[in-house]
């Protein structure tokens, strides 16, 4: 098993990453304060891992569960009220350990969640989708969509400790193996060029689910991301970075419906974009941008915009962005591939340029 920190003071907490940690529930137990827990599922995770688990803690706990649909179409206020349902049903009290099985929906729903019972209970992350185990466990973003945009509603709230078991993986389709790529690809394109390039070799170990390879990539995606986390919980600086390509990326999910493009591949693209629009600015060379279309597509992910979404679409949904300032949309760009920088643009008209010219660079 390896062993990171998240170090944040009096909330720092490990993450665990192993082959079969599911089944070593003392990793689990000494995050726990009471007695009571309340699992946050779906119905299609509940099957597959649900009750194994429940059976390991019980009946040293309470344990009851919440399973809610399957879908980022369910990542919203009202559905999250299912799980207050629960919390309240079964009378939990602020002891209350709440616990995520699942990927970036179920984490981020059961952290919100988390933070708002009773002003702010535990919970414990166990991610089992690429990119929930990558990214969206660790940091302690969580919340829930709104309809005008992605991720609008939530609050910072760190968990105990995130358990990844790269076993869950064994299960994951490939279209969601290969959107939790995304992530991974973001982290060399921001933070390191040798973990870029050890990600152009290794592309086809993690396609076939290698588990050195994926644990490789898991371990440097989560130090990365523990790294700026340490700097910048409260993202005021440098965690924005974390955000390559997800400006342009939220717009595609918002302007096509939460659900219809994955999280990952409207990332991908996003990047495919962003590093587009560094090489216009004159920041890297052709060949460092076509070099991240490249590894996009080598993990099977889309790189080209969706058809007939045009510039004033994504304008739209980009001017909804937590990063923005009243007067400008924030980017995030390369000033080298390894290396990112945040960009503000104060006028619309780069931007446009940049998306409309877009699917030209790739023909
Ligand atoms: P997801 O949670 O929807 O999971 C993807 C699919 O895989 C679902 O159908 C799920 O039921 C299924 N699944 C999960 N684990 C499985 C397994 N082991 N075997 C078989 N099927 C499995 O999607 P995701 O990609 O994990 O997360 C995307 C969400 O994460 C988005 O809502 C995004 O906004 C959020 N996110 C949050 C952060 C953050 O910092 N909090 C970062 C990145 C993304
Ligand atoms: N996924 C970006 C962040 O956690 O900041």
């Amino acid at each position: 098993m390896e062993s990171l920190q998240v170090e944040l003071g009096s909330r720092s907490y490990p993450i665990y990453i192993g082959e079969g940690l599911l089944g070593q529930m003392r990793l689990l137990k000494k995050h726990i304060a009471s007695t009571q827990i309340l699992i946050v599922t779906n119905e299609t995770i509940a099957p597959l891992y649900l009750d194994d688990l429940t059976l390991q803690l019980t009946p040293e706990f309470d344990v009851q569960t919440s399973i809610l649909p399957d879908g980022e179409v369910y990542k919203t206020l009202g559905y999250l009220n299912h799980i207050f349902d629960s919390l309240l049903e079964t009378r939990c009290n602020r002891q209350v350990t709440l616990i995520a099985l699942g990927g970036g929906v179920i984490g981020d729903m059961t952290g919100f969640a988390a933070a708002s019972y009773q002003r702010g209970v535990n919970f414990i992350q166990i991610p089992t989708t690429l990119l929930s185990q990558v990214d969206s466990s660790v940091g302690g973003k969580t919340g829930v969509n709104h309809r005008l945009g992605k991720n609008m509603i939530g609050a910072f709230y760190q968990p105990q400790c995130v358990l990844i078991d790269t076993s869950v993986l064994t299960t994951l389709p490939a279209r969601e193996l290969s959107a939790g790529l995304a992530e991974v690809i973001k982290y060399g394109a921001i933070c390191s060029i040798e973990f870029f390039e050890w990600l152009e070799k290794n592309m086809d170990k993690l396609l076939s689910k290698d588990v050195h390879a994926l644990t490789h990539a898991i371990k440097t995606s989560c130090g990365m991301k523990a790294d700026v986390v340490a700097q910048d919980e409260k993202e005021s600086g440098v965690r924005a970075t974390l955000n390559f390509g997800h400006t342009f990326g939220h717009a595609i999910e918002t302007h096509m419906g939460y659900g219809e493009w994955l999280h990952g591949e409207a990332v991908s693209v996003g990047m495919c974009m962003a590093a587009d629009m560094s090489n216009k600015m004159g920041w890297i060379t052709d060949a460092d941008s076509a070099r991240v279309i490249r590894l996009c597509e080598k993990a099977n992910l889309p790189t080209k915009k969706p058809a007939g979404m045009s510039s004033s679409d994504f304008i739209k949904h980009m001017k909804v962005d937590k990063k923005n300032t009243s007067e400008s949309i924030r980017l995030i760009l390369l000033n080298k591939l390894g290396k990112a920088v945040i960009h503000d643009c104060l006028d619309d008209v780069q931007i446009t340029r940049v998306i409309d010219l877009f699917d030209e660079v790739q023909s």
